[in-house]
């Protein structure tokens, strides 16, 4: 299905279950790296994509997908939380893909979470990105509040890499895991939105219906930077992957 809007269309592909909406994910990703197999990719942490990342693990033990030349970059990473803190988005994709395919870790980029100049290391991560010759395929997840990365409701839509303070709703989504709502940190590096609609193409994941509303005003809503996701309406390759419970309330 796609929804045409006032500017640029969406195109929204629903699963009935997340299983299958996840497999549509990984299917696209792999498809990505087997057209391009020194591309770059763009990767998200979160609830959302361990399920699409569960399957690509399973496409690449069946020799469906060869990681060894691809790079890739993550989104965002918390300030303060060193790499091998639990918590740590870093950690996350280690555990939760790295480790189990074929991607040299030396490849594998996420902002620094411990630098000591951060405003440094934002633009050395844009200079990454586009010596690496751009993403080719950028993953995302969403927030309730239409937040896309660390991009909070008011972010510009040209905003680069930089350092952002996260809102009370994102630090109280994110306390299910830490061991309380304290450990959580108030900051981090995230791509800017102008970073994110720079990659070739977009598949955005969101399941369940707690992101029914957001998904809503995404593709329904105006495109204003008080809902960021609804920016990416601008970009010409844009796929929001849903579970049916996640697309309850488009029309
Ligand atoms: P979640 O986070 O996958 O944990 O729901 C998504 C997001 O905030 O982008």
């Amino acid at each position: 299905m796609t929804v045409e809007t006032e500017s640029n269309s969406i195109n929204v592909a629903i699963f009935s279950t997340a299983e299958e909406a996840s497999r549509e994910v990984a299917r696209r990703i792999a498809g990505a790296v087997n057209r391009r197999p020194d591309g770059v990719l763009g990767l998200a942490t979160g609830g959302t994509p361990v399920k699409a990342y569960q399957a690509l693990i399973g496409m690449y033990r069946d020799g469906k997908v060869d990681f060894s030349k691809i790079r890739t970059f993550n989104l965002d990473e918390y300030i303060g939380l060193p790499a091998d803190h639990p918590q740590s988005f870093r950690h996350f994709m280690d555990q939760q893909l790295f480790q189990s395919i074929n991607v040299d870790p030396e490849r594998t980029f996420v902002p620094d979470g411990l630098a000591s100049d951060v405003a440094q290391a934002c633009s050395q991560y844009e200079a990454m990105i586009r010596d690496a010759g751009g993403i080719d395929l950028q993953l995302l997840g969403i927030g309730h509040n239409g937040h896309i990365a660390f991009n909070e409701p008011g972010s510009a839509a040209d905003s680069r890499t930089r350092q952002v303070a996260l809102t009370d709703e994102t630090i109280e989504n994110n306390a299910r895991f830490f061991e309380s709502i304290d450990q959580v940190p108030r900051h981090a590096i995230t791509m800017g939105i102008g970073t994110i609609l720079e990659a070739r193409e977009i598949v955005l994941l969101a399941l369940g219906e707690g992101k029914a509303e957001a998904v809503k005003k995404m593709v329904h809503g105006p495109i204003t930077e008080q809902h960021p996701a609804s920016l990416l309406r601008r970009h010409r390759n844009v796929t929001a992957v849903l579970d049916a419970a996640a697309a309850r309330r488009l029309a």
